[in-house]
């Protein structure tokens, strides 16, 4: 019996060990990555490696099928994970379980200025897109605000390079290590969104080395960044997707940057450019963006047949597209095929919590004249809600990082949840839908309506809360367009002003990835800067007002008076937004706070200002 059972173990052994023999480095997930990409390479043919380095869906890449090599599905980013679309259009797919939690903006996160809240929003994020089977989240984004009319600043983190590095690495390093890689946006200088496809953009070494390029540094330095995304505008002339100077000369070989370089969506323009200037997957080609929608034939982009052309004919050589290729599978074992890959989770109570909490430490009270907050409402029996945002659904619009959520707590339903019948609602402006590079045209009769409504009730209040700011409409906070003015739209600055001559109990709430005017400041007793909330919106908002919360943020962006404060206006249009495709940095090295501190420039709220409730002696 003893030598049957000796028998059995020794042939299931032998047996089990065949099997493990037969399974190639490359399929072997205890194999280090390196000697798996090696290996794979070494199995793959001419056609193979070229198919990897481009779209085969407008969110995919395509794997070896041969060799069993999985794909990459990639999403925006950076704020939650994106509607599923259509395989081959812009087009919603309907699906009905894909409604996910949409976190605060990433100003909001940068104005936290706590790092382990980064980690925590990383870890929660991506525990969404694991789930989601997405491998590559297209975000964060660490883009510097130069100029505060940026229609994309809300996906970024503020004007500093310090801060934005530090509170980006935390956030990659935590969506990495489930296993989902980071596609750091919009590499480089793509500071503006006017002529984003093709204004070049002229800065100096210094300021390109000091203020630009840190925090993309200290992402693929500090945080071991797996994925990046060239950006649309060109420097030096050549579009930043296949910038060799950029790509291969400081990335790859100056910061040692191993991972893979992803185009934007349409970035791409040139087969001989991508060759030999760095990029190393072609996504989006064919369509300009977002706008039309063309039938793509994948096989004909920059990088598909055109290149294996040139390889072909001996012009470009095979070392370029190992190195390609070696870049994507590394990128394909560090995620798709990552053994230790996080399964996930979709809107989970912890995600929520999350949500709240990076809310919470965001917000920032900019002004709190008299101790009016946090809100005693036993003072007051009738509180008059007034502005649009108190019932937006602000996940929507915006571009890229729209999001379709499961749940949201509208500022409106928040504070109906704490205050109760006392509140009343007047929405006082209407900004139309949330709708991309246009704006919808609204009926002046409909407004005067609406503006009129307010008033009215303003003088049966004895409390106002305004709830408005900026918005994820285009010409607002919203991808390929900048705001037109840094003045707040839809008449809110004068519909401000006749509240505060009814009621001296006022507080301005304001929503906006970035800095606007705030000419109304001396009228209004209170303002809190919410930058954007996500799914929780009305429940975080309803624990600063009610001081359930201490607001702690801290601006990640400074506040000028007026948008002629600002450096990049000072040298006409060449400054901003260019002429002739060309964009000067004048001010150079002097961008944000930098500017203001040393010309003696007076902001109306500095670089890292914000209040709280507790008052200090010293
Ligand atoms: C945006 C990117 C985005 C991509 C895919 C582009 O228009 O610039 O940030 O990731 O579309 O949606």
């Amino acid at each position: 019996m003893r030598r049957l059972l000796l028998l059995f173990i020794t042939a299931t052994t032998t047996l089990h060990v065949a099997a493990q023999a037969q399974v190639p480095t490359y399929l072997n997930p205890k194999a280090p990555i390196e000697e798996r990409v090696k290996d794979a390479l070494n199995r793959m043919t001419l056609h193979e490696k070229v198919k990897i380095l481009h779209a085969q869906s407008k969110f995919t890449s395509a794997g070896v099928p041969r060799l069993g090599i999985h794909q990459l599905n990639m999403s925006d980013g950076p704020h939650g994970v994106r509607e599923e679309i259509e395989w081959n259009s812009w087009n919603a797919a309907h699906w009905t379980n894909d409604s996910c939690v949409a976190f605060p903006s990433l100003t909001c996160l940068a104005a936290t200025w706590n790092r382990s809240l980064a980690a925590t929003y990383g870890n929660a994020v991506s525990e969404e897109f694991a789930y989601r089977g997405k491998d590559i989240m297209l975000g964060p984004g660490t883009t510097i605000a130069r100029m505060p009319l940026n229609g994309r600043s809300f996906e970024y983190m503020g004007e500093d390079p310090y801060l934005a590095g530090e509170m980006a690495v935390p956030y990659i390093k935590s969506v990495q290590a489930n296993g989902v890689a980071c596609c750091l946006k919009h590499f480089a200088l793509n500071n503006q969104e006017t002529d984003r496809m093709s204004i070049n953009i002229n800065v100096s070494e210094r300021a390109l080395r000091e203020i630009y390029l840190p925090a993309f540094e200290k992402c693929v330095k500090e945080a071991g960044l797996w994925t990046i995304m060239g950006s649309y505008n060109r420097w030096l002339n050549i579009h930043c997707c296949h910038n060799d100077s950029l790509l291969n000369g400081i990335l790859k070989r100056e910061w040692g940057f191993d991972g893979a370089v992803i185009s934007d969506w349409g970035g791409t323009h040139d087969t001989w450019q991508s060759a030999t200037g760095g990029l190393d997957i072609e996504m989006g080609t064919g369509t300009d963006g977002k706008t039309s929608d063309k039938s793509l034939g994948y096989d004909t982009y920059y990088m598909a047949n055109p290149l294996e052309t040139l390889v072909r004919e001996g012009k470009i050589s095979m070392d370029i597209i190992n190195d390609k290729a070696a870049r994507v599978l590394r990128t394909i074992f560090r995620t798709a095929m990552n053994p230790n890959k996080a399964i996930g989770s979709l809107c989970s109570e912890t995600h929520y919590e999350a949500c709240q909490k990076i809310g919470e430490e965001g917000i920032v009270l900019l002004r709190n004249n008299g101790g009016l907050l946090p809100l005693d409402a036993r003072k007051y029996n009738r509180i008059l809600v007034v502005g649009d945002n108190a019932v937006r659904n602000m996940s929507e619009g915006g571009g890229s990082s729209e999001l379709k959520t499961r749940h949201d707590i509208s500022p409106l339903d928040g504070l109906r949840a704490i205050y109760g019948d006392k509140i009343e609602f007047a929405r006082g402006y209407y900004a139309g839908r949330a709708l991309y590079a246009k704006a919808e045209k609204l009926d002046p009769d409909s407004l005067q309506k609406l503006h009129d409504e307010a008033i009215k009730k303003a003088k049966e209040s004895d409390l106002i809360i305004f709830i408005g700011g900026l918005n994820k409409n285009g010409y607002e906070d919203c991808e390929n367009t900048d705001r037109k003015s840094y003045n707040l739209s839809y008449g809110q600055n004068e519909l401000i002003n006749d509240l505060a001559k009814i009621q001296k109990n006022m507080i301005v709430v304001t929503f906006g990835g970035n800095a606007f005017a705030t000419p109304w400041i001396n009228n209004v007793k209170a303002l809190l800067h919410c930058w954007y909330l996500g799914s929780t919106s009305g429940q975080t908002l309803a624990a600063v007002l009610s001081g359930d919360v201490n607001p702690s943020g801290k601006l990640p962006v400074t506040f000028a008076k007026e948008q002629q404060d600002y450096p990049c206006f000072k040298y006409g249009e060449e400054g901003y937004p260019g002429k002739d495709g060309q964009v000067h940095y004048k001010e150079g090295i002097y961008v944000g706070y930098r500017w203001f501190d040393t010309k003696g420039v007076k902001p109306q709220f500095p670089f890292g200002f914000g209040l709280s409730y507790t008052t200090f002696k010293y």
